[in-house]
């Protein structure tokens, strides 16, 4: 963008606000966001264009493993500055010529008003796409985790996933995971808040101590 100083900025939203509530038109049907899919995760994730390549993986992508987030309590909601006849439209090319069908809603944002509540539409990398964003909502509708990725760079699936489960599993067992943490991994013990504490922490046996303020356990599952 050439002049900073006209330059709009919208806000970002962070780690722990409530999720921006709107109603929008999606491939299936208008949806009002606090009320949809109650009780339930969200990732809300925005793709810069339809019948664009790195798109189509990522899209791809979401819809082949949509099973994997049904099992985690999670529902997809897609979204991009594009009208809902381009949705369909890609959405039934991709099926055509894949076999891939994009089964969740996909927000037809053209007049860019989700993207801007959510800083999906960052201007200094395009003024008219969406960056690719992932939103993690939990079930009271709170942000708990944002990534962005710029126009040309695809997103990992793995770690979307992995992001997940690592959040469900913090919440279920009050713990704090390591770098790399997967599913079976060892988790952090609390680190001691006392001397007496530390102590105790020495003295522990059954967890990897590396030292009183870094511990590791197994999860009790
Ligand atoms: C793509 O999905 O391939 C793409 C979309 C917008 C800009 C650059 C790449």
């Amino acid at each position: 963008m050439e002049n900073q100083e006209q330059q709009e900025f919208y806000p970002m939203p962070r780690i722990g606000d409530q999720a921006p509530d709107f109603t929008a038109m999606t491939t299936k049907g208008q949806i009002k966001f606090s009320d949809y899919a109650k009780d339930k995760w969200i990732v809300l994730f925005s793709h810069p264009a339809d019948f664009t390549p790195v798109c189509t993986t990522e899209m791809s992508g979401f819809a082949q493993r949509k099973k994997e987030f049904d099992e985690l309590n999670t529902e997809l909601v897609g979204l991009s500055i594009d009208s809902i006849h381009a949705h369909l439209g890609w959405v039934s090319n991709v099926k055509e010529k894949t076999g891939v069908y994009f089964d969740f809603p996909i927000i037809a944002d053209l007049d860019m008003k989700v993207s801007k509540l959510y800083g999906m539409l960052q201007p200094n990398e395009a003024e008219t796409a969406a960056v690719r964003a992932v939103f993690f909502i939990d079930p009271s509708k709170k942000i708990r985790l944002i990534m962005y990725y710029p126009l040309n760079v695809g997103r990992n699936m793995d770690e979307i996933l992995r992001a997940l489960k690592a959040l469900q599993t913090t919440d279920k067992y009050k713990v704090a995971l390591p770098l790399d943490w997967k599913p079976g991994d060892k988790v952090i013990v609390p680190p001691p808040k006392t001397l007496d504490e530390m102590e105790a922490r020495n003295k522990e046996t059954g967890i990897e101590r590396i030292d009183f303020y870094l511990s590791k356990k197994d999860l009790k599952v």
